[in-house]
């Protein structure tokens, strides 16, 4: 079969996942977006694009957002950025705080709340201009100067957002967050904010696909090594308390928001991208999964 001929059975067979699953509600900005939208998007290294549905329709990223903070972070900080993050799944819902006291301010992952909050704080330590670096380095990734931050998924994310301010400031009085709370949690919200489509999705993750390397210009963003660390993270941590499920299911390095947005890779060919709103138990869209572990099983393309 041809990725198109492949799209259009994925998005056939999808239908009986939805109405299964429940927006996001624990912000209004997101609780309004219809749950019966679904969009995929398709982006090969050499070039190819394949998409259907609603998929230049841009939406919330949520915390897709944080695989772009830190292939930001990283090759500034370099490897002592894991003396102030872990490395290994938390076996935990995204926002949890049970953890991180028993762990002394040390998240388990950069993909949890807790491990995103301090790649913002070291966007804050490297960049003058984080927030504006930030957007900048999503645009140039997905080549795309249409993407930008909800200022009202931001200001809502804020008004509700009691737990990463409490996070934060546990990790504050554990000297795990230099910046002033304030400030992390304004970027943070704002990154959480960026709207996207699952075209530019698709076409920003190329850099994973591609050990670190934009395709259409040649540039180095990431050393190999640093491009292999964060598929290995997405892989193992991407999908949080359903991590497993998904490596075993799906089978590729993949990050999810909870926008109903997922993003996964397959090394050395291509990036793709799905979007649809209704979330399972774990936060994680219910058609989405279904879609790549779909794709995964007509193409057999899988790491493994
Ligand atoms: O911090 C939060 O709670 C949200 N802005 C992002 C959470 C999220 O997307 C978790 N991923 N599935």
């Amino acid at each position: 079969m041809s990725y198109p001929e492949i799209l259009t059975a994925i998005a056939k067979e999808v239908r009986a996942e939805q109405g299964k699953g429940q927006v996001a509600d624990y912000i209004p900005a997101l609780a309004r977006v219809p749950g019966d939208k679904f969009g995929i998007a398709l982006a090969t290294l050499d070039g190819q694009q394949f998409q259907l549905g609603d998929a230049d329709e841009q939406f919330s990223i949520q915390s897709i957002s944080k695989v772009f903070a830190l292939a930001l972070a990283y090759p500034k900080e370099g490897e002592q950025l894991w003396e102030r993050v872990g490395m290994e799944p938390s076996g935990n819902p995204f926002n949890s705080l049970v953890q991180l006291e028993y762990e002394q301010g040390i998240p388990r992952n950069p993909f949890i709340n807790a491990g995103a909050l301090v790649i913002t704080d070291l966007l804050v330590k490297h960049y003058p201009r984080p927030k504006a670096h930030l957007l900048d380095f999503i645009r140039e990734l997905s080549g795309s100067y249409d993407v930008y931050y909800d200022h009202e998924v931001a200001r809502s994310e804020r008004e509700h957002g009691f737990t990463n301010a409490a996070l934060v400031n546990f990790m504050k009085s554990h000297h795990n967050i230099k910046a002033p709370v304030d400030q992390v949690l304004d970027i943070y919200f704002h990154q959480c904010a960026v709207a996207m489509s699952c075209r530019e999705l698709a076409q920003a993750f190329l850099l994973l696909a591609n050990h670190g390397i934009l395709p259409e210009t040649g540039k180095r963003i990431l050393s190999k090594s640093q491009a292999k660390r964060l598929n290995a993270i997405m892989l193992t941590c991407g999908f949080y308390d359903e991590a497993g499920e998904f490596a075993f299911c799906v089978g590729l390095p993949g990050k999810s928001g909870v926008g109903g947005g997922i993003v996964a890779v397959v090394p050395n060919k291509l990036a793709i991208a799905v979007w649809s709103p209704e979330l399972n138990e774990h936060g994680n869209s219910q058609a989405g999964i279904k879609a790549l572990e779909l794709f995964t099983s007509y193409t057999g393309q899988s790491i493994f």
